[in-house]
């Protein structure tokens, strides 16, 4: 399949795996990207030094392109960038922030691509302005802290406005979803709950069960927009309850960072199911089976051009 995304980044499908902050490393990103996709290891919650490891691992793992995530919130955000300066990922997805002209010059001349995950029109045109190569719009249906528009209004109002390609991501699990993208007219989408099952997730296994065996109606939407921790979306009915508890009280900014702190640690990495709340998105039933990513890559692109074959029948 061939896109302006495929042939930015040389690869076989217009698929990216979302970077998941404490969940996708080097083995999952490497896999993705020997599949004909590309992986993104994400840098979110994590150091400077086990940063610079993983890339490095997964140059030794896949020699195709793959990408870093970088949230812009992060006070070692440009310590990061630092180390993708040097040990040149094909690309830096920048999230929760536009990137500056100025770092965004600094790593195309290193030759590294860089991509912008944005929330709504007003942040995908700074994105453009800035310089990157494309722009990730991200709906609110997606997995992780989430921005206010749907996927589909964001591919309705984005799209004619912007000249750069477009990745669409949140609520796309199958490839149904890059079917419908792709007559929308965006060049590919990026996914990231249905990468929680594969075997190479660093995800804990206790969390990728509660992914697997969670209804749509598990995911619920925690935390106040415009507040610094922001919205997040995923599963843990305890946090959810206990967090509109903690809404009646019209809590402090404070109150509400410490109640997101360590939340997607204490799930994410050590298992912690039951209190914890596991970052995933609405689009969830149909991810049933842990298996490798190559596969979920395979079967995600199968679906896909089902999907478009099928699409043709109606003209
Ligand atoms: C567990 C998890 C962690 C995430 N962490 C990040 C992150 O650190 N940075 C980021 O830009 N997006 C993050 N996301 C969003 C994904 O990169 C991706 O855009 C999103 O999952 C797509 O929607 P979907 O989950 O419906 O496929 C995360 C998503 C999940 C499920």
């Amino acid at each position: 399949m061939e896109t302006r995304l495929t042939k930015l980044l040389n690869i076989r499908y217009p698929l990216l795996q979302g970077g998941m902050a404490l969940n996708s490393g080097a083995a999952l990103a490497a896999a993705v990207s020997n599949a004909g996709a590309a992986g993104i290891i994400a840098s979110g919650g994590r150091d400077v030094a086990w940063l610079r490891k993983e890339i490095l691992l997964a140059h030794s793992l896949t020699q195709a392109a793959f990408g870093v995530n970088i949230p812009l919130p992060m006070r070692t955000a440009s310590e990061l960038t630092a180390a993708c300066l040097e040990l040149k990922p094909r690309f830096v997805s920048f999230s929760a922030g536009k990137p500056r002209p100025d770092t965004i010059q600094k790593l195309h001349e290193q030759e590294i691509l860089v991509f912008s995950v944005v929330p709504n029109l007003r942040a995908a045109l700074g994105a453009e302005q800035a310089g990157v190569d494309a722009i990730v719009i991200e709906g609110m249906e997606s997995g992780g802290h989430v921005g206010e528009m749907t996927t589909m209004s964001l591919l309705t109002d984005v799209l004619p406005q912007v000249s750069i390609p477009i990745v669409a991501a949140g609520g796309l699990s199958d490839g149904r979803g890059l079917a419908a993208a792709l007559i929308m007219g965006a060049e590919g989408v990026q996914i990231g709950t249905a990468f929680l099952l594969a075997e190479e997730c660093d995800t804990h296994p206790q969390a990728k069960e509660a992914v697997r065996q969670a209804k749509g109606s598990d995911v619920h939407l925690v935390g106040k927009y415009g507040s610094r921790a922001g919205v997040s979306r995923g599963i843990g009915e305890k946090f959810f309850r206990d967090y509109q508890e903690l809404e009646a009280t019209h809590p402090s900014e404070q109150a509400l960072l410490d109640f997101f702190s360590h939340v997607n640690y204490r799930t994410s990495v050590l298992g912690e199911t039951e209190s914890g709340f596991m970052y995933a998105g609405q689009a969830i039933e149909q991810l049933r089976e842990i298996r490798p990513a190559a596969e979920i890559v395979k079967n995600y692109m199968q679906q896909a051009e089902q999907a478009l074959k099928r699409a043709t029948q109606f003209l």
